[in-house]
């Protein structure tokens, strides 16, 4: 059935599902792309019990499949697994979810590395093309780090659609982390508690991934951010090791003082420590350019906490900016607990992802935009699940934005589906590029 462009037609099927005796709607759309899932009706947020979500899953595969009967005659039925979220929805996350959470993360690692996870089909929208300190990238959606802290499968990622993608935290020496479990869904709130804690492999293993990958040809944006051995006495050293060893690979480096599961590494944001700490790094960073064929400065950046009071995040703004601080991420997980959280494992003890995320870092992304007069590029990463979302950062200064917990939850098609509505909203309100809206809510 040839489709025009620009045009989209929606066909909407009611199956009676056998296991549930209840009714699953599955909406498909058919656009130059081919025909996609794009909804169907039962809501995946909710994993009350597993044997009822199997049953549900099972039931709407049926339906799934019975939709597909008849709305198939004229498409080619390969060109149904085009959405990939909805295939993770259906498929992948039920099983992840069945599993310890930490478990499910390494599997999925796992499935990157073998390659069993499809790439992102869509095409880069060229509104989307952006630059940040310099670096072009496709895409202004990254992922943030801590999802592959030794740098296994940065290629892998990349082709899920990411404009960029940061690996770590990496540490020098390889350490553990703390006991496990360490990693906690807080499903009802489309969140996440972690206390990691830096489990790292370290620098050498860290470093020698990173390599294997550029000489492999690997290409795209890869940030590097380092942090320090919890048995460490010299937190600035382990910080400008970091720095002297990635300066000449890292495509970024970012110096993370924000995790709140290593004792006193928050500390580091104190205006005295923080600044001390700020010229040993860029001092690192500059002999390592002044030692280096091409001269190159990484560009460095900071990642900050969404918990700093306003004089905090003053001190902050002022540090970055009499330093030349190249860029500051925020945020990280916050140890807060807002209220209106209604998943037991609430009480975990760690830093909260997700949702409950959004707002707080968001607000603190507008206010360091406003102390630093736009002046220090920004990324905006806390709670993004959709394209508005991200949007929102951006209007609030965010140059560019990272996800992590909504990868959890929406799966591989995470990144493309965000970039396709960020797209929607730059071009619904006249945007002609993403630099155009960065702060615009303080304009
Ligand atoms: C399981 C997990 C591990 C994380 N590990 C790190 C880390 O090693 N280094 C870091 O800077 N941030 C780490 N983060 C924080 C994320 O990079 C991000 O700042 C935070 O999760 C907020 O974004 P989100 O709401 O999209 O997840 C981690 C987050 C999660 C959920």
């Amino acid at each position: 059935m040839p489709v025009p462009a620009g045009t989209s037609l929606s066909i909407q099927v009611r199956a009676k599902a056998v296991l549930t005796n209840d009714f699953q709607h599955v909406l498909f759309r058919l656009n130059r792309n081919g025909l996609v899932v794009w909804r169907s009706g039962y809501d995946t947020a909710r994993y009350e019990s597993p044997l009822k979500n199997l049953a549900r899953r099972l039931d709407q595969l049926g339906a799934i499949a019975l939709a597909l009967l008849y709305v198939t005659q004229d498409c080619r039925l390969a060109q149904i697994w085009n959405s990939t979220l909805e295939i993770y929805r259906t498929f992948a996350a039920p099983i992840l979810f069945l599993l310890p959470a930490e478990a499910a993360h390494r599997l999925s690692i796992w499935a990157l590395k073998l390659g069993l996870v499809p790439g992102a089909r869509q095409k880069q929208v060229g509104i989307l093309a952006t630059e940040f300190c310099g670096l072009p990238l496709p895409n202004p959606i990254g992922l943030a780090a801590g999802y592959d802290k030794d740098c296994e499968i940065p290629g892998a990622l990349l082709g899920l659609g990411f404009g960029f993608v940061e690996a770590g935290t990496v540490t020098p020496r390889p350490q553990p982390g703390n006991p496990k479990p360490r990693l906690f869904r807080l499903v009802e709130d489309g969140a996440v508690i972690n206390r990691f804690g830096f489990n790292s492999r370290g620098h050498d293993e860290f470093s020698n991934n990173l390599d294997d990958w550029r000489a492999s040809n690997g290409t795209g944006l890869v940030g590097v951010n380092v942090g320090k051995n919890k048995d460490s006495e010299d937190a600035a050293a382990d910080y400008v090791a970091g720095v002297r060893r990635f300066a000449g690979v890292a495509d970024y480096l970012v110096v993370n003082i924000s995790s709140p599961n290593t004792p006193g590494l928050r500390d580091l944001q104190s205006k005295a420590r923080l600044e001390k700490l700020t010229v040993a790094v860029i001092k690192a960073r500059d002999d390592a350019a002044a030692k280096s064929d091409d001269g190159r400065r990484c560009p460095l950046l900071i990642k900050i906490a969404p918990d700093l009071d306003e004089s905090a995040l003053e001190d902050i703004a002022e540090i970055a900016l009499q330093n030349s601080i190249d860029g500051i991420i925020a945020t990280n997980t916050t140890v807060a607990r807002p209220p209106g959280l209604r998943d037991a494992a609430a009480s975990e003890t760690g830093g909260l992802s997700g949702r409950p995320l959004f707002e707080p870092s968001t607000r603190l992304l507008g206010d360091l935009y406003r102390l630093t007069g736009g002046n220090v590029p920004l990324i905006g990463v806390g709670g993004v699940f959709t394209g508005r979302q991200a949007y929102e950062k951006i209007l609030a200064g965010a140059s560019l934005v990272q996800i992590y917990t909504s990868l959890i939850y929406r799966g591989p098609g995470a990144a493309p589906r965000i970039c396709a509505e960020l797209a929607e909203c730059l071009i619904a309100d006249g945007y002609a590029a993403v630099s155009d809206a960065v702060g615009a809510s303080h304009r």
